[in-house]
């Protein structure tokens, strides 16, 4: 009786273990053998052959074991990139002898993660306005001070003087507008339309109506569509935005570099689709690509700062993602990922 409800449980466990969303791995340290590994564990890593062996475990998931006290090591969680995909794993120990992993493929929530953290800095509207009102604030002070020196002085001033003071009061009535046209595309937040687009077209399009400005500019630019990607869910309004405050960073980027080049390519990556738009132009420091999304940021003499933080908003409206990579000197990669759309649609 006792023998066969044992039985019966162990037959159970093992039938959880194999079914569970989370890979399990459990290695012995005294045969340095993989003693066991489920199904889930099994697919995480497949793609790799010989990967799931105990040496190869070891150094991929613990690569302080050996050289860390123990309690450092176990009962901590952990990332890893691994394939496209975001790993969190957490290894135990037992008696001594055991060392058991659990394997959570979290991809999918840190991309919802950081989706939920985007859109809650950006709701943060009343930090956005202060910047705002200090944005438009400075140039309006400014030429108030002109226009009164101005006006005080106005029988004593030469007309080329008078000139000078209108020029530059001109100069700054332009930097407000400037910043107007820059958050005009605010309004179009209100109600993303999300649709199927086929993005191959939809970059054929868009290119043409930027490859002359550009060509001006003595930028070549391109497109590579990956064969296996069809359409997008987006809301093309707003994917149009987004490329376009790309393609302006890239080809400021460009200004004084040789041989300009921006490219777009579009991959699939899972059940997104991955389109990066790429410059060989003046790059980033670490430092400034902390400070990017950063409403008002910036390192143009007449930028707003104000470009990424919108094309991060837009990404986020229809549930994408964006990262940026950059050399400095190099030059930068932006990475927008979008949600696949309806397949043949
Ligand atoms: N492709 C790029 N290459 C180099 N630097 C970039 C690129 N894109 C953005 N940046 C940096 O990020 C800053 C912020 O960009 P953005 O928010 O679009 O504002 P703006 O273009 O008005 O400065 C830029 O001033 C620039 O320093
Ligand atoms: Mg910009």
């Amino acid at each position: 009786m006792a023998h066969s409800e044992n039985h019966l449980e162990n037959s159970l466990y093992a039938s959880i273990m194999e079914t569970i969303d989370l890979g399990i791995v459990i290695l012995d340290v005294k045969t340095r053998e993989l003693i066991f590994k489920n199904k889930f564990a099994v697919e995480i890593f497949q793609q790799t052959q010989n990967l799931l062996d105990y040496r190869n475990l070891l150094s991929l998931l613990l690569t302080d074991y050996g050289s860390k006290p123990e309690k450092e090591i176990f009962g901590k969680n952990y990332t890893l990139r691994f394939k496209n995909r975001l790993l969190g794993y957490t290894p135990y120990m037992i008696a001594d002898n055991f060392i058991w992993i659990i394997i959570r493929d979290i991809t999918e929530r840190s991309r919802l993660e950081s989706i939920a953290e985007a859109v809650n800095s950006m709701d943060n509207i009343s930090f956005v306005f202060s910047g705002i009102r200090h944005e438009l604030g400075n140039p309006i002070n400014s030429i108030k001070m002109t226009l009164s020196v101005l006006k005080r002085n106005l029988s004593e001033y030469s007309p080329e003087t008078v000139e000078k003071y209108v020029d530059r009061a001109m100069t700054e009535i332009s930097r407000v507008e400037f910043l107007l046209r820059a958050l005009k595309s605010f309004s179009i937040f209100e109600k993303p339309e999300i649709q199927d687009v086929q993005i191959d077209d939809f970059l054929t399009r868009f290119i043409a109506l930027v490859r002359n400005d550009l060509h001006q500019s003595g930028i070549e630019i391109s497109k590579i569509v990956g064969l296996n990607v069809t359409n997008i869910s987006a809301d093309p309004r707003l994917l149009h935005q987004v490329l376009l405050n790309l393609i302006t960073n890239a080809s400021d980027a460009l200004e004084d570099q040789k041989n300009k080049k921006i490219t777009i390519r579009v991959i699939k990556q899972e059940d997104l689709v991955a389109m990066i738009v790429e410059d060989n132009g003046c790059g980033m420091s670490k430092e400034a690509q902390a400070n990017l999304f950063k409403p008002f940021y910036t390192t143009k003499t007449r930028g707003t700062g104000l470009g990424l933080m919108i094309t991060l908003k837009m990404v986020t409206l229809m549930k994408g993602n964006m990262e940026i990579n950059s050399i400095k000197d190099k030059g930068t990669s932006v990475t927008i990922l979008i949600p696949e759309g309806t397949r043949n649609a």
